[in-house]
């Protein structure tokens, strides 16, 4: 699939944060906004128009972690979730980072399946998170979301 329509490109601070987006990705507003302080957001626009979005926090000098990506519900399954991830490992491979992580919910099939197949691999599990961090139940594909599955790749 060509992307030749798309432009990617960090937001700056006069541009809205793209909350529509974020929180498909991440139903707490509480922990977005504490992870946005220390991250850049970037996003995929499609005829001037915000598409998609993903946000990169620095964890330390060599690792630094997807905290949320996410796509427009009718611009699913077009290859924009690949495309935000791979853009966003370049810009971590060109700012010297040696590590890129990704957690997700052990409920999440299809965003298990993409960074798989992106590359990460599993390198962590965070038991119970999702029940610790967030007020309600989540569920996905018939499963409860309880615990975090941290994936990495090199960059
Ligand atoms: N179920 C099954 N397969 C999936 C799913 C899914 N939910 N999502 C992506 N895939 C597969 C596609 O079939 C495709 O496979 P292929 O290359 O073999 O054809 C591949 O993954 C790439 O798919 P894209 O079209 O690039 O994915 P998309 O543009 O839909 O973006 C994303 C994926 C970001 C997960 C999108 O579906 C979305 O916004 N979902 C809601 C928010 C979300 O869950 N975000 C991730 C939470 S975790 C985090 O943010 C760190």
């Amino acid at each position: 699939m060509t992307h030749n329509d798309l432009t990617f490109k960090q937001c700056n601070e006069q541009e809205l944060i793209p909350f529509e987006l974020l929180l498909l990705a991440d139903p707490s507003k509480k922990l977005i906004d504490e992870y946005l302080k220390t991250s850049k957001i970037f996003v995929v626009e499609k005829n001037e128009k915000v598409i998609g979005t993903v946000v990169l926090q620095i964890i330390s000098e060599i690792l630094c972690e997807i905290k949320n990506v996410a796509v427009l519900p009718e611009f699913q399954g077009q290859g924009i979730g690949k495309y935000l991830i791979e853009n966003i490992t370049l810009v971590a491979r060109q700012s010297n980072f040696r590590t890129i992580q990704i957690g997700t919910a052990n409920s999440s099939i299809g965003q298990l399946y993409l960074y798989q197949k992106l590359g990460f691999e599993l390198s962590e599990i965070r038991k119970n998170f999702f029940i610790e961090h967030y007020n309600e139940l989540i569920t996905e594909n018939g499963i409860q979301a309880k615990h975090l599955l941290m994936l990495t790749r090199v960059v």
